[in-house]
């Protein structure tokens, strides 16, 4: 219920050479992965098991719209993830804005997010630029995107980060909590693509729900958050909640 929320954002492509500097058409079809994973009209959200059927979040009602793509060449190859490249890049008025810097972080990371609550100067998501795109988008056989992790899912994560999500196993074993009561308790991340059933911690109630954003699962094997998440996220546009100057 609600209405819509306009998550204006400004992409910080960040390139060593040619091949990074990713063309405006796989950053659109970034933001198009971005709004249909949270409006839930992806095309293979009917894909969640009907054990979780129930709790699967419907439209958040959150909405990603570019408001601009700034370009950097810099001779710099790799970036890690202690925020080297936004302190170079400085983000464009974090408070309303919603900053993504495309850099290769290197080291086979895909991306990292910062929490809400946290330093103004380092505020955003970063990610390595054949990790941001959809190539099933229109013309994405052009894009700079590696499989399995080339339908722009890497971003929905972070993004999931960035409202305040922790991973769905907690980051712990089958005691951490991902403080978020419909996502089964379960005790490490799931890769690749598993199978229905997969379970990490047999003596609490429910199987993994592997096939959530907050899990490590290749693109193609992730496509819901739950209600629980959904409630989550919009916690933090409420005052206190540290995403509160987008609603301004
Ligand atoms: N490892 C990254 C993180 O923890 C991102 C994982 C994204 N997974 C994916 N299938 N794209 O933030
Ligand atoms: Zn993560
Ligand atoms: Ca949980």
């Amino acid at each position: 219920s609600g209405d819509q929320i306009i998550i204006p954002c400004v992409i910080h492509v960040v390139y060593a050479n040619a091949t990074e500097n990713i063309s405006d058409a796989q950053v659109q079809s970034q933001i198009d992965r971005l709004n249909k994973d949270f409006g839930a009209t992806n095309s293979d959200y009917d894909n969640t098991p009907s054990e979780f059927q129930s709790v699967r979040s419907g439209d958040t009602k959150l909405r990603f719209e570019i408001l601009e793509i700034r370009r950097f060449s810099d001779s710099r190859d790799t970036w890690g993830t202690n925020d080297a490249v936004k302190y170079e890049y400085p983000p464009v008025e974090p408070e309303r804005v919603l900053n993504m810097w495309v850099a290769d972080i290197g080291g086979g990371i895909l991306g990292y997010a910062q929490f809400p609550g946290g330093s103004l100067a380092t505020d955003g998501v970063v990610m390595s630029p054949q990790y941001f795109g959809d190539a099933t988008a229109t013309g994405g056989s052009n894009f700079y995107l590696s499989a399995p992790f080339d339908r722009g899912r890497t971003a929905t994560h972070e993004v999931g980060h960035w409202l305040n999500l922790r991973h769905i196993w907690g980051d712990g074993n089958c005691s951490a909590d991902d403080f978020v009561s419909d996502t089964p308790v379960a005790g490490n991340p799931n890769y690749g693509c598993p199978s229905a059933g997969t379970n990490s911690c047999p003596s609490s109630p429910g199987n993994d729900m592997f096939m959530n954003y907050m899990d490590y699962v290749d693109d193609a094997c992730m496509f819901m958050f739950s209600a629980g998440q959904d409630n989550r996220m919009q916690a933090t546009f409420a005052n206190g909640g540290g995403r509160e100057g987008f609603l301004l």
